[in-house]
């Protein structure tokens, strides 16, 4: 049976990329960000996940305005890298995982969760930086990934709550996939940040810290903060913390905090990493009413 053993947390600050592509990990500047990461990375070298789905935002890259998937689920068997403006990031095609992404579609929409099925598609920093952080610079990624693309750019973005429910769904769906495989789901982008306009630069500690300890303990709770609070006290882009819900719904309902880092500033983001190790026990979980009626 396929199993969710843990949930990463992380931002995917685009400049984070950047550092490592261009040789400046050293810098006194990027030093605190990367030693900071070092735990994480040597976790996941233990771990040795067999897939890995990622929760993440496109940003305007694979999706122009014509079409804005508030759920979109890569199905490919490869994502090749966007180039952003400035060249494709110089890292490993991510591959995927057909199979087991038909699964999660055909799961997730008996569970009511309206999936877009994407077929093509480039993925941009939001998965990338994520990956780099939590796998380095490997010749070739060394799992298969699923990439979940959620719209925190043009409003409307799901609630938080949303984003929980669909981390259950999610958590259900991979208990019932018979193969033995290790799933870690990440959620990425955030923290508190923002990129534009007269507030551009703010970050909100408190906000992120006390998000944190509720990822770790009441993420039901964290789940109840609406959109608008999101980008009132954290900043536009801090909007990017609902796919952490995603993450924390897939996981056990009690979990383990192995590792947290903090740090500002890195580039106009605080920085965050959390990972959670789901408990055993208590995993099949039943599907709403109306979905089991359905089948
Ligand atoms: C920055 C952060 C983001 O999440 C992003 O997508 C782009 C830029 C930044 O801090 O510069
Ligand atoms: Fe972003």
């Amino acid at each position: 049976m396929a199993r969710i053993i843990a949930g990463v947390g992380t931002s995917h600050t685009p400049a984070i990329g950047a550092a490592v592509d261009l040789g400046k990990t050293g810098e006194p500047y990027w030093l605190p960000v990367f030693k900071g990461y070092e735990p994480a990375r040597r976790w996941m070298a233990q771990a040795k996940p067999d897939v890995v789905i990622m929760v993440y935002n496109d940003h305007v890259n694979a999706f122009d305005f014509k079409v804005v998937p508030t759920f979109g689920l890569g199905c490919a068997e490869e994502f090749p890298i966007a180039d952003e403006g400035w060249g494709a990031r110089p890292v490993p095609v991510v591959k995927g995982y057909p199979e087991l992404a038909a699964h999660l579609v055909q799961s997730l929409v008996l569970d009511e969760f309206d999936m877009t099925i994407v077929n093509e598609m480039q993925v941009d920093h939001g998965l990338t930086v994520p990956m780099t952080l939590l796998f380095g610079t490997p010749p070739a990624w060394p799992v298969r990934v699923i990439p979940l693309a959620v719209n925190v750019i043009q409003y409307p973005a799901p609630t938080g709550h949303r984003c929980y429910m669909l981390g259950k769904a999610i958590g259900r769906a991979i208990d019932s996939w018979d193969e033995d495989l290790k799933v870690v789901i990440f959620g990425t982008g955030g923290m508190s940040h923002q990129i534009q306009g007269p507030r551009a630069g703010l970050v909100n500690s408190k906000f992120d810290k006390a998000f944190l300890d509720g990822l770790s303990r009441n993420p039901a709770k964290l789940a109840q903060i609406a959109p608008l609070e999101y980008l009132r006290d954290a900043g536009a882009e801090a909007i990017e913390l609902v796919m952490w819900l995603i993450m924390r719904g897939a996981l056990s309902e009690r979990v383990k905090e192995v590792y947290r880092f903090y740090h500002v500033p890195a580039s106009s983001t605080a920085v965050g990493n959390i990972i959670l190790e789901s408990t055993a026990g208590a995993r099949r979980r039943a599907r709403p009413k109306s979905a089991r009626r359905a089948k």
